[in-house]
């Protein structure tokens, strides 16, 4: 092992044993210690599933990255393992990029990332050199390949950036041939996905471009997902750089882009686009496929326009969605916790055929920051908005606002206790027409996920509120009627 990955793992020991259980969520991921952001080689290896992170131990702000790694069998509860990536060659010595994970025919666990080598502009200025390398492992230890890189600057296509070529996202053909999507830059500025291929996953070769952005959304799309889903192929992407245009936010989004694909050209048509999530808090999504069929897809819960919502002296910074299993349905990706999740579910406190009205209401036994709630409004006709307010106590509170008229949910974390000028709301247009609003509503101590109308869309945003606010009212401009089901979470 090298000495930069044994300082990483002694370190990490030792900083985790000071973060105790109480202040990290209970079922998202975090970092063993330091930093956290986009998921990782999310894979099922030897019975289990594997997610690595990008991770810098030694401090709660993004520096070389490293690869952490932790375990779970139900992707709820994680048990953490040594970092299993340092920066400690030539070609990634400015950091260990983000990447995948596949299992190999021996049984051995390939992880491909990009590496990152920073060199000098005779200007003075610095620039990435970024290359796509494997290490093999075991599940725990992993040996970095002494061919790396595998994909170098040699292998790009006409006018691709050697500075912007990240995040290889590795699956096989139906032929059993390998199959790596990577994101790029070419000459236009903006994004692309190009696709390599391999015979066995070591020797690569360029194919085609997957697919162009041709500056419609965003800039550079950074870490591509690809994946078949029914008859259909999902590309997700997370691009830089937005315009605010339609569902779409500005700055660094997410995009599924829903078309078909084939196999023996590596044509993809896209016939759908859509945003993955429309809070604050949600990039870089992966996914993997259960063993018994489903997609499951966990995203960063943070975002590069909001991670300085961390103060300092933070035990950790940046942590995993609840796992979402996506599918199609009238040609959009729709999204819903993990039935793994549902199973979590206890203690079941129900309020049916409520009068809601501007008195604000809280009901007896519904409160808490670790949570699962599922909510029915239907406002009448002359019904203005209805507001949830979580994380509540006299300084501090969440808002979910339904604006009736608008026919918008918009999630508001202003008051959350954040003393940064960050991007604090963001508003979704709500796709169902129907005026009947049914909310999903998951608390952990550090975040909220909303899924709307059985998961056509969802709103995510972390929230570092003290604990002790957990309040949870209902408030209607104008009368509404509301059910609402609240669990508590075996975990
Ligand atoms: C996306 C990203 C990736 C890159 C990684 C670096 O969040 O910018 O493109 O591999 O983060 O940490």
């Amino acid at each position: 092992m090298s000495e930069l990955l044994q300082k990483a793992r002694n370190y990490e020991s030792k900083a985790a044993a000071s973060i105790a259980a109480k202040d990290r969520p209970a079922f998202h991921l975090t970092p063993l210690c330091g930093w956290m952001n986009d998921p990782n080689g999310f894979s099922y290896y030897d019975g289990k599933y594997h997610l690595f992170y990008q991770y810098n131990p030694y401090d709660i702000h993004w520096n070389t990255m490293h690869w952490g790694h932790a375990v779970s069998s139900d992707l709820l509860h994680w048990e953490y393992l040594p970092a299993a990536l340092a920066p400690d060659e030539s070609y990634d010595c400015n950091g260990c990029f983000s990447g995948s994970a596949i299992e190999l025919s021996d049984k051995t666990h390939l992880l491909i990332y990009t590496g990152v080598k920073q060199h000098k502009l005779p200007d003075g200025s610095l620039r990435d050199a970024q290359v796509q390398c494997l290490a093999v492992g075991d599940g725990q230890n992993y040996r970095k390949y002494e061919k790396n890189p595998v994909i170098d600057a040699s292998k790009l296509p006409e006018g691709a950036s050697k500075a912007d070529f990240r995040d290889p996202r590795i699956w096989q053909l139906s032929d059993g041939r390998f199959c790596c999507a990577v994101a790029s830059r070419p000459s236009d500025g903006s994004g692309q996905i190009l696709l390599y291929v391999s015979s066995n996953g070591f020797d690569w070769t360029f194919w085609t471009v997957l697919d162009s952005n041709k500056n419609r959304f965003g800039k550079m799309w950074e870490c591509p997902d690809f994946f078949k889903l029914g008859e259909k192929y999902l590309l997700l992407v997370s691009p830089q750089d937005m315009l605010a245009e339609g569902e779409f936010n500005n700055g660094n989004g997410t995009l599924c882009l829903i078309g078909t694909f084939d196999e023996k050209t590596g044509k993809f048509c896209e016939e759908g686009k859509q945003i993955i999530d429309g809070g604050m808090d949600f990039y870089a999504p992966q996914s993997v496929q259960t063993p018994d069929g489903r997609r499951i897809m966990i995203g960063w819960l943070q975002n590069w326009d909001t991670c300085s919502i961390r103060e300092a002296g933070s035990p950790w910074a940046g942590q995993m969605s609840v796992p979402r299993e996506v599918f199609v349905k009238n040609g959009r990706m729709w999204q819903k916790p993990a039935v793994e999740f549902d199973n979590l579910r206890k203690d079941e406190v129900s309020f049916n055929n409520i009068s809601m009205d501007s008195k604000q209401m809280s009901f007896d036994g519904v409160k808490g920051r670790v949570l699962d709630m599922e909510v029915n409004i239907s406002p009448d006709a002359d019904c203005y908005s209805c507001t949830i307010r979580l994380a509540e106590d006299k300084n501090f509170h969440t808002d979910l606002i339904y604006r009736i008229h608008e026919h918008t949910l918009t999630i508001d974390r202003r008051y959350s206790g954040t003393r940064r000028a960050l991007m604090h709301t963001q508003v979704c247009k709500i796709l169902n027409d129907s005026k009947d609003l049914n909310l999903r509503i998951v608390l952990d101590k550090n975040s909220v996920e909303v899924f709307l109308n059985g998961g056509e869309q969802a709103m995510t945003c972390a929230i570092y509120t003290p604990q002790e606010a957990e309040g949870i009212s209902f408030i209607a401009d104008g009368k509404a009627c509301l059910d609402l089901k609240k669990y508590s979470l075996k975990v």
